[in-house]
């Protein structure tokens, strides 16, 4: 690793080591909260931009109520973290082209199982969070949900 980007690796640990401490919480679970927050911003990136490209106008609507939902869950872990997530693009660009390319039933399948798995990664984190109760049962909402729009 070069020098800069070790720096870098450094800071970054350093501000996530004393946010923890700030929060009372173990690096550990720093880590979980900070995963789980990045992948809430993934989630928001990805139904906005599914919201941009879905034909059917209730899809549309229902993809942005989601992209809420999300921005709220992120906003849970955020307290704890106290840090900003920028969202990693990859869902949003890849999940509209896989609606082109392989349509919306094939899609939807696998968003509502991607939902439902997230209701299952959240169980490990409910033990010490209990607030993450809420969004373990929207993820499944969630899956319910765009089930529903086939
Ligand atoms: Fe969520
Ligand atoms: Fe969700």
């Amino acid at each position: 690793m070069k020098i800069k980007e070790t720096l870098k690796k450094k800071e970054q640990d350093y501000s996530l080591f004393s946010a923890a401490a700030d929060a009372g919480i173990t690096m550990d679970q720093m880590d979980a909260l900070i995963t789980a927050q990045q992948g809430e911003e993934d989630a928001v990136y990805m139904y906005e931009q599914l919201a941009k490209t879905v034909r059917d106008e209730a899809d549309r609507e229902a993809f942005l109520r989601l992209a809420g939902d999300e921005k709220r869950h992120s906003d849970v872990f955020r307290k704890y973290t106290g840090m900003d997530v920028k969202a990693n693009p990859a869902k949003g660009i890849f999940v509209p082209l896989m609606y082109r390319v392989l349509g919306k039933k094939k899609v939807y399948a696998i968003i509502a199982q991607g939902e439902y798995d997230a209701a299952e990664k959240y169980k490990h984190i409910i033990d010490d969070f209990p607030e993450v109760v809420e969004v373990m049962n929207d993820e499944v909402h969630h899956g319910d949900a765009v089930k529903g729009l086939l």
